[in-house]
């Protein structure tokens, strides 16, 4: 709902307020974001919430000589500029035809309304709003307009704004910076959370106090990468997972994006978010356009948890696309880890027949098929299979696959490039490079020059023909080089500052036509795993793989890190070999079985190398998760413990009724003598009963090691053939969890397990719970 009184202005979702008022110099005045409160929209309601200026600080600038009482820098404002007294750092920068630098954007008009569109630019935005309110100002300085839409999505407690630019005047005017999102709160020392990392370590959360000075959250990889993520949360500093006031901001842009956080002198915190300003500048000639992406907020007083669950509920409504909004994902196996380049057809088919054994059920390809690709450093742009690999082709591969009852997916990179290929020789213009310098490497690859419409048009027709080429349900495209020497041939000098947003526009028109032709097709974005992770890629691809990082104690971190701004069902999860290819690390099957249930389940080993036992336990993992596939994928998600607080990761998806969840509790080390876990779900109905169970597991007696001795009638040496044959014969039975719960207790007091195995004896009445252990609990309404 948005309420307007005379230049008041107050937008309302189901629990928050968002209010700002228009000045007497023109300029706007933020008033208030936060918690709902109910705001009459005349000079009396808003009266609290006006700053009270008589007398200007000193040592500051007035904004002109009727306004003598304040300064723009210690006032919080909707729109900030330069060079009219706010010394703070800008949301815009324009270069006037003159060269002059500053900024003066008064009030104009405003218009309230549900599908008002300013997005003329082919930029991804949000969908289906309730309503809109966009303000119009004018520069006073160089002559342009400037529109911020606020788009208001009352059920989700979200609120959207982005920002255009209009010149209409007879001269080129430059877009220096423009930043989507400006909030001025008036208090500083904010918790900031961000999420930064690398590759195979994404979405770490750091939390920073901010009492004075800045704090950065950006990327220059040309993507939104996984050094820092765009998603960013601020709060209280005593805020927790349940409890306490949490703002959590994001931005639908897959490229450079700038999030800034800073006090000013006079201890108030303004944020900024929006394209990352360094290196980008923008022409705007007489009569164009220039919109930015759409920056997304939203607040819980209720803590991180509930603030996760708007962004969750919003990305599920309002950026995936349709067709796969509420769509079963399907379980798939993906040949990377268990082959990597090396791969053929008879090699590939086997390994689809036991995932079809398994109940998987789509097998995906992954690198190596097409061209001379046998190794990184040849044949990407050469999308033309390789016969040797695959004599029937693609359609060929497919239809084999398709007959073992998979559906079929292939990799793809199509913004890449080797200089060992066919289209590198025909077209080496058509690269990022700048002409006659010597160019940085990166995985042997170059990034095509996606600000070249032509190269955009190559892109969309070479991926029609691979996709119609065969019955392909699932595309994983791929994207594995940041960003070096950045030129585009076809741009003059001064556009140079253009050719980055250029290439992700470049990567929209791909990403929007090729869904809309293949709209049954299941994308999964991936950048060397999670280095481009964000609403922007989520808006046509549903899910994105989190991270090449497949080791279950990672990815706990990982997908933790990730599900405080997106789905876990965005998140792409694979139960992958142990040891584990990144980390070396061994850990249990159940463990990163467990771990990778909560995103979207694949499997990425090599199931033909399996013992029975695993291919056994890898069906029954996946005919439980056929089960539960809806509460994974359509639940609600909540954090307990992390990792953070100590060796216990704990996690519980929700179904929507809430009449049914699962819980996870995932150990790091074993901590000596310590037999005692509680877990504690979240999320339930209070007054209702549960069942709460696990699941009938069995162990290997080798996991004992030599304490078989203390039980066997015979001395069984470790390693030996005879304790290898009484393994195969004899199994551990695991504990047995069976109690019925009222939903307040379980929450509330938690559920204490069966005791820890730690040195003193074991049975079926003990949990065997070495290092890096799991357990799933399945709570079922009675
Ligand atoms: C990087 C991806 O993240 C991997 O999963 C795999 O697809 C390789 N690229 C293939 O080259």
């Amino acid at each position: 709902m948005i309420k307007t009184g005379n230049k008041i202005f107050i937008l309302y979702t189901l629990h928050t307020t968002y209010a700002f008022r228009i000045m007497d110099t023109g300029c706007a005045e933020h008033l208030y974001y936060g918690r709902r409160v109910n705001i009459t929209p005349d000079e009396n309601g808003i009266s609290a919430l006006t700053e009270k200026h008589t007398f200007a600080p000193g040592n500051t600038v007035t904004y002109d000589k009727d306004s003598g009482a304040f300064s723009m820098e210690d006032v919080c404002l909707e729109l900030s500029t330069t060079g009219k007294g706010d010394m703070r750092e800008p949301a815009v920068m324009l270069i006037s035809s003159d060269g002059s630098r500053t900024g003066d954007f008064v009030y104009k008009s405003f218009e309230t309304g549900s599908d008002i569109s300013i997005n003329d630019s082919g930029m991804p935005e949000s969908r289906l709003c309730d309503e809109q309110l966009v303000i119009t100002y004018e520069d006073k300085n160089s002559g342009a307009s400037l529109q911020v839409c606020y788009k208001v999505f009352e059920d989700e407690d979200v609120i959207t704004r982005s920002v255009k630019i209009i010149n209409d005047t007879d001269s080129d005017i430059i877009i220096d910076k423009l930043m989507s999102l400006q909030i001025d709160f008036d208090r500083p020392g904010f918790k900031i959370s961000s999420f930064t990392g690398g590759w195979a370590r994404e979405m770490n959360r750091e939390d920073t106090v901010l009492n004075a000075g800045k704090f950065v959250v950006e990327s220059r990889t040309g993507t939104s990468s996984n050094r820092a993520n765009p998603f960013f949360m601020m709060s209280d500093a005593d805020t927790n997972e349940d409890a306490g006031d949490v703002y959590g901001f994001n931005l639908i842009y897959s490229g450079n994006h700038y999030e800034s956080i800073s006090v000013s002198s006079f201890g108030k915190t303004r944020v900024l978010s929006g394209i990352n300003p360094e290196g980008f500048s923008w022409t705007l000639h007489p009569s164009d356009t220039f919109v930015s992406p759409e920056a997304v907020m939203t607040f819980s007083h209720r803590g991180y948890n509930n603030m996760s669950h708007h962004m969750h509920a919003f990305v599920r409504k309002h950026i995936v696309r349709k067709e796969w909004q509420r769509r079963k994902r399907p379980i798939l196996l993906n040949s990377w880890e268990a082959a990597y380049f090396d791969i053929n057809e008879s090699k590939l088919l086997k390994l689809a027949s036991k995932a079809a054994e398994a109940g998987i059920e789509l097998f995906v390809m992954d690198d190596g098929w097409f061209g001379e690709r046998d190794n990184d450093a040849k044949s990407l742009g050469d999308w033309t299979e390789n016969k040797k690999k695959l004599p029937g082709g693609l359609k060929g591969l497919t239809d084999k696959v398709k007959a073992l009852g998979l559906k079929m997916g292939i990799w793809v990179e199509p913004e890449m490039v080797n200089t060992d290929s066919s289209l590198y020789k025909k077209h080496p213009e058509w690269c990022l490079a700048i002409p006659g310098k010597v160019h940085s490497e990166g995985r042997n690859q170059r990034m095509l020059d996606l600000s070249r419409p032509e190269v955009v048009n190559f892109i969309i027709e070479e991926m029609t023909r691979v996709f119609s080429s065969a019955d392909i349900s699932y595309v994983k495209w791929d994207m594995n080089r940041v960003v070096s020497d950045v030129y585009s041939s076809v741009l003059p000098p001064e556009k140079q500052g253009e050719v980055m947003h250029r290439y992700v526009l470049g990567l929209y028109k791909c990403m929007k036509t090729l869904t809309e032709r293949f709209p049954e097709i299941l994308f999964e974005g991936c950048a060397s795993g999670g280095n481009r992770f964000d609403l922007g890629i989520l808006s046509y691809f549903p899910q994105i793989w989190g991270s090449d990082n497949t080791d279950a104690l990672s990815r706990a971190v990982i997908q933790s890190g990730y599900s405080y701004g997106y789905p876990l069902e965005c998140v792409g999860a694979h139960v992958s070999g142990s040891p584990n290819h990144q980390t070396l690390r061994r850990t249990p099957l159940e463990s990163r079985f467990a771990v990778a249930s909560f995103g979207s389940l694949g499997y990425e080993c090599n199931l033909c190398d399996m013992s029975k036992e695993e291919a056994d336990a890898i069906k029954s993992q996946i005919e439980l998760y056929k089960k539960w596939r809806n509460v994974f994928q359509d639940g609600i998600f909540y954090r307990g413990r992390s990792f953070a607080d100590g060796n216990i990761n704990e996690w519980t998806m929700v179904s929507r009724d809430r009449k049914a969840a699962v819980g996870m509790v995932l150990q790091d080390l074993v901590k000596p003598n310590t037999q005692y876990l509680k877990y504690n779900a979240k999320g339930l109905l209070s007054d209702v009963n549960y069942r709460f169970t696990n699941r009938e597991l069995k162990y290997d007696i080798r996991d004992f090691g030599d304490l078989v001795n203390t039980v066997s009638p015979v001395h069984l040496k470790q390693d030996s053939i005879a304790l290898d044959v009484i393994a195969k014969l004899v199994k551990m039975d695991g504990e047995e969890e069976d109690i019925t719960v009222s939903g307040d207790v379980l929450m509330h007091c938690g559920v204490k397990l069966k005791q820890a195995f730690s040195g003193t004896g074991y049975n079926e009445q003990v949990r065997f719970f070495p290092d890096f252990s799991a357990r799933m609990y399945f709570m079922n309404a009675i």
